[in-house]
């Protein structure tokens, strides 16, 4: 579905159409964000609650802010994309998690989104309110939201109904996001491998440094306008590379985690940098003992072991010395520390392990587990990992963060293989926020064979008649094993 979306069609506009479309994005910006706090209060408090009624006031407020020639204004989630009326909506860091929250109430009510009209009277915002935020509703689509409110008397506020089911075809602005997310992806893996690559050659400053920040600056980006799309990218496997694309991937997973937590941008960029050069001091351990073949020994261990001090050090050898850098030295230096003192490097006092760390130590053991690197060989199932990680919690890892990233990959990530009950293959695309269990996925392939055409379909998808689900997860596949080539899909897709 493509929507008129005046910002990027190209057409020349007046300066007068700009400064409304600029009203319009924040007006919708605001409004978007209020009536996420409005939902979060509803969950929080009685309707009775004067925090409650303080937030449909401001939301009210907003409401009368609106221009005079709109009579009606519709928040909708059109394909992962939040739009006021026909104007998609440039969200910005801090309106992220308002957005994330706004698309999965949506799609749990199974509508499109929400329509005020002006005339929107206080009493019928908090009994809708009230209501769509309840764990034991009933009543789900536009047409039963409707007419449920229509009973009560509710003139003002209507539900519009979800547009029907992705039928395989892309739509152009997915296309552009993707190819964007993949170019960042890339661009970022290159500046790793000339940083790293040109350090351990020369051991020497590097000029690097700005274009590695602006990599950052890109990742950051991409994960907040499509987090899926740089999330599958970080299943791709490359053994002739291992160290730069786990770095790449380990930034990606702790920007994707910083987000949740909320931290600011110009934080966000620290422990993006952070993350990528974590692994900075493997530029002085030998390159046959990095691709070695073989298990490792006790030496060859130790070696390993020295890569955090090593870092720390060539980090301030390698860039100017900034707020950057300085935490990329201690993340380096902690990244395999665990929560409770123990790990290496050995220190003879207890200190607690600094968040940025506790962060990237985490996605750090994620994706080197899943991602096979070349001293374990073969990748852990992905269960198998969660599991293992769980149980670490607290003496490893630091539980919250886990519970965090646990919910950012879902259960079954994007880019993992399943196969269904109704015998299809398919490629998880989207983890689904509502329910980890049931992710959105492209079916691959069916009973019959691959099939020519993919398309998406959401798990999450209930048969009312027959009270079930229509499709459902048998177990994971492990792609080699059934000589799946996940690249294929996320590349060419
Ligand atoms: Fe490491
Ligand atoms: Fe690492």
């Amino acid at each position: 579905m493509t929507q008129p979306d005046a910002v990027n069609s190209g057409v020349q506009l007046s300066d007068a159409e700009k400064r409304e479309i600029a009203n319009l994005q924040a007006l919708g910006r605001d409004l978007a964000t209020q009536l996420y706090v409005c939902l979060k209060t509803a969950s929080f408090y009685d309707p009775r609650n004067d925090n409650f009624r303080k937030q449909i006031s401001k939301f009210l407020d907003l409401l009368n802010v609106a221009t005079d020639h709109e009579s009606h204004l519709a928040i909708t989630d059109v394909d992962g994309y939040l739009f006021l009326n026909d104007q998609r909506l440039k969200i910005k860091l801090d309106g992220y998690l308002a957005a994330k929250y706004l698309q999965s109430s949506f799609e749990n009510l199974a509508v499109a989104g929400i329509e005020f009209s002006l005339k929107t009277e206080f009493e019928e915002l908090e009994k809708v309110f009230a209501y769509i935020v309840r764990s034991d509703i009933k009543v789900r689509n536009a047409d039963n939201l409707n007419a449920y409110f229509n009973e009560l008397g509710i003139r003002n506020i209507k539900f519009i109904p979800a547009l029907t089911m992705d039928d395989g075809r892309e739509d152009e602005d997915d296309e552009t996001e993707r190819t964007s997310a993949k170019k960042t992806f890339f661009q970022a893996l290159s500046v790793v491998q000339q940083v790293m690559g040109g350090f351990a050659q020369q051991k020497k400053r590097n000029t690097n440094f700005f274009k590695a920040k602006r990599a950052i600056h890109g990742i950051i980006d991409e994960i907040i306008k499509n987090e899926s799309y740089m999330l599958e990218l970080t299943v791709l496997r490359n053994y002739d590379q291992y160290t730069y694309k786990h770095s790449v991937n380990v930034s990606v997973f702790a920007v994707a985690l910083g987000i949740r937590l909320g931290l600011s941008k110009a934080r966000l960029a620290e422990l993006g940098f952070a993350a990528l050069f974590h692994d900075f001091g493997k530029t002085r351990i030998p390159i046959d003992l990095l691709n070695k073949p073989e298990r490792f020994n006790t030496l060859d261990w130790s070696k390993m072991h020295e890569h955090p001090v090593y870092g720390a050090k060539a980090l301030a050898q390698a860039f100017p010395m900034d707020s950057h850098t300085a935490r990329a030295m201690i993340v380096a230096f902690e990244h395999h520390k665990n929560v409770d003192g123990t790990g290496y490097p050995y220190i003879n006092r207890t200190r607690q392990v600094n968040l940025y760390s506790r962060i990237v130590a985490l996605c750090d053991f994620f994706d080197a587990l899943t991602s096979g690197r070349v001293y374990s060989k073969n990748p852990t199932p992905i269960d198998e990992v969660i599991t293992q990680m769980i149980k670490q919690a607290k003496v490893k890892f630091d539980p919250y963060l886990l519970k965090v990233l646990i919910n950012i990959i879902g259960i079954y990530p994007v880019g993992s293989i399943l196969l269904l009950d109704t015998g299809e293959l398919a490629l998880v695309v989207a983890n689904n926020v509502n329910d980890i269990y049931r992710p959105d996925v492209r079916i691959l392939a069916d009973t019959m064979g691959k099939k020519e055409q993919t398309y998406v379909v959401q798990l999450a998808e209930y048969d009312k008649e027959n009270e079930k689900y229509i499709r459902n997860i048998s177990h994971l596949v492990d792609p080699d094993k059934y000589g799946i080539d996940i690249s294929q899909y996320i590349l060419e897709s």
